[in-house]
């Protein structure tokens, strides 16, 4: 191996991808690697580290992995569950309990070479169910974490042995909310395992080129280009690689683009010099028939997904280019949040996850160079490419588009749980003196890296950001079944929210689109696009005025790796815009802004 390289042991939790990312920030090779793997496998490692994970540490859940890993001589360091299974390991004791979800402070007890270099209170992230009671005797508490709003606070949040090399955090140091993550995980990558750091975009982008000449061989690539962030880069990339003759692109229209979306694209490959090998096809209708009397957003992301291949291949074979392997520009969240890695959850199952591109993954059939990388890493790679700024920054916009975005409806709506919903959403609502409706939909969130499909909430009234900000968070901790929070920017506070029939027809998404173009329109007006990562507008089938309109809700969030967000505060002259503009829409009788941070919602609605 080239370069020295870290193993992360990958539990499942949604996590263990990010530390590999943020392990290769520091220039040092990470790899993902399965619990169950032999002792052979971590020998060209300098150090491995154990990711979080969905299972119960206390309940000896998922305790069945290689243990031998404990007596090689590499130092460990785990994280959330691996901080748990390390203090089991050696003797200490975990329990059921001690819940803590979101920001903490960790006190250190002491100077440590983990935490070289950084005060003695750290603002870390916290996630879980379980917690260390006890350590065992060759341990020691290297930190505490304080008690908050949203739950006690508990010893041992940071332990370690120097004789052993064996550390534990039970915090998530790989998640930006924990402000001095990636300075304790450079302590451990190069400080405590001594790695030299030589991994960078450069070298990854030269040694990529390699591997696609040698996975494609004599063949050729036909490449699904949506004219996103990624298929672009992977188009650039694989077109450098092998050539422009041996890479099509297919550009469909699925009828689920944002207004003029598509004559954009082309005009765009055109500019990068790939326009004489794009294909384009209009599959709107296809689409909107794989997708007609869905409502559950797994089935509509699966016939998404399906309607892509299906199109693929009729595509192909009108070129007469069967033979050529699948390109896909899929990148580290969408094979993970489609619990593409052996545990995790599945969250979501994303277009280019589908069982059929699963099987033709497993036949050979695909090649998907970014799949390693995070949408930073991408865009990195992007401007090295010589991609154009704009391009290269455009907000992610997701393969299944508005399908993901336009909600649908049997007209009798989901009221489950909501007899002790109302109270408890009513009461917290009146202690941040606002109207807090539960509203009898669903939408997909996750929490401690399980998928939740639970309801959001409407509040109503004004006050502070940060008073709303809280009151989500308090509606989505405490109260069971609810995962998102919604701002009312109507004036009237609805006292009910009707269900309306409604399944995916062009008309809709004709009225998401405009509603979507105000959006885009007046984010870059106020010069808000750039600042932002990503600003879904989502169509919701409630009619909260009585007079048959639906419901429009804006996501703008603020992130940078897309496993965590937080809701952004739009300043108020472009909130009057946006309200004037969208209720102005026929069809449109409600608008709130989604307040909800990521997890428990997330970004998407579905
Ligand atoms: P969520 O909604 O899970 O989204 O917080 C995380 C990021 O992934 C994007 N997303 C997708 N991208 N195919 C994609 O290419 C998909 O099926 C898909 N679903 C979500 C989402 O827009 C956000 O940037």
């Amino acid at each position: 191996m080239q370069h020295d390289a870290i193993a992360v042991i990958d539990f499942g939790g949604q996590y263990a991808h990010l530390i590999a990312t943020k392990v290769r920030r520091h220039g040092v090779l990470a790899e993902i690697r399965q619990p169950e793997d032999p002792l052979e496998a971590f020998a060209p490692y300098k150090g491995i580290i154990i990711s979080g994970s969905p299972a119960l540490a206390s309940h000896g859940e998922d305790s069945e992995y290689n243990k031998g890993i404990y007596d090689l001589d590499l130092p460990i360091l785990g994280f959330c569950f691996g901080h748990q299974e390390i203090a089991q390991h050696y003797g200490g004791k975990v329990v059921h309990g001690g819940r803590q979800w979101g920001k903490t402070d960790l006190h250190l007890t002491g100077d440590h070479p983990l935490f070289a270099g950084l005060d003695p209170v750290q603002p870390v992230w916290m996630s879980h169910y379980d917690s260390v009671a006890e350590i065992g005797p060759e341990f020691t508490e290297l930190g505490w974490s304080a008690t908050t709003a949203d739950g006690p606070g508990h010893r041992y949040a940071a332990i370690g042995s120097d004789t052993l090399r064996r550390y534990g955090l039970q915090f998530h140091p790989e998640v930006d909310d924990t402000v001095h993550g990636d300075e304790m995980i450079a302590n451990f990558v190069l400080g405590i395992c001594g790695c030299e750091p030589s991994w960078t975009i450069e070298a990854f982008m030269a040694e990529e080129m390699g591997i696609i000449q040698d996975q494609v061989g004599e063949r050729s690539v036909f490449l699904l280009a949506s004219g996103g962030v990624d298929s672009t880069v992977a188009a650039t990339l694989l077109t450098r690689a092998l050539g422009p003759d041996r890479v099509d692109l297919l550009h469909v229209d699925n009828g689920l683009m944002r207004k003029d979306e598509s004559a954009n694209v082309l005009e765009f490959f055109a500019g990068l010099g790939l326009g004489s090998h794009v294909h384009f096809a209009d599959a709107s209708d296809r689409f909107l028939k794989a997708l007609e009397g869905l409502i559950d957003p797994e089935e509509k992301r699966r016939a998404i997904g399906n309607a892509f291949i299906d199109v693929f291949r009729d595509e192909a074979s009108r070129l007469g280019i069967e033979g050529h392997l699948l390109g896909q520009g899929t990148i580290y969240p969408d094979t993970i949040e489609t619990g593409g890695t052996q545990r995790a959850d599945t969250i979501k199952t994303h277009h280019n996850r589908v069982p059929i591109i699963e099987e033709m993954i497993e036949q050979g059939g695909v090649i998907e160079p970014l799949k390693e990388l995070y949408k930073v890493e991408v865009r990195e790679l992007g401007e090295k490419l010589g991609i154009p700024h704009d391009l290269v920054w455009r907000h992610p916009f997701p393969g299944p588009g508005l399908g993901v975005r336009c909600l649908c409806g049997d007209g009798e709506g989901d009221r489950t749980g909501f007899d002790a919903i109302e109270p408890a959403v009513e009461e917290i609502g009146r202690a941040f003196g606002l109207e807090a409706l539960p509203l009898p939909i669903r939408s997909v969130g996750v929490k401690a890296d399980l998928r939740a499909y639970e309801h959001p909430v409407l509040v109503s009234g004004s006050t502070a950001w940060d008073r709303l900000i809280e009151a989500a968070s308090l509606l989505t901790a405490d109260v069971p079944g609810i995962n998102r929070c919604i701002w009312n920017l109507d004036s009237d506070s609805p006292t009910t929210a009707r269900p309306l029939a409604a399944t995916m027809t062009r008309d809709r998404l004709d009225l998401l689109r405009e509603a979507d173009h105000l959006v885009m329109e007046g984010l870059r007006a106020h010069g808000l696009y750039d600042e932002i990562w990503q600003c879904p507008t989502v169509l919701i089938p409630l009619d909260l005025e009585g007079d048959g309109g639906e419901l429009v809700v804006i996501r703008p969030v603020h992130s940078k790796r897309a496993m965590t967000a937080a809701p952004v505060e739009l300043p108020t002259a472009l909130l009057d815009e946006l309200r004037e503009g969208i209720l102005g829409l026929d069809g449109v009788s409600g608008l709130a802004l989604d307040i909800t941070s990521k997890p428990p919602g997330t970004i998407e609605w579905e």
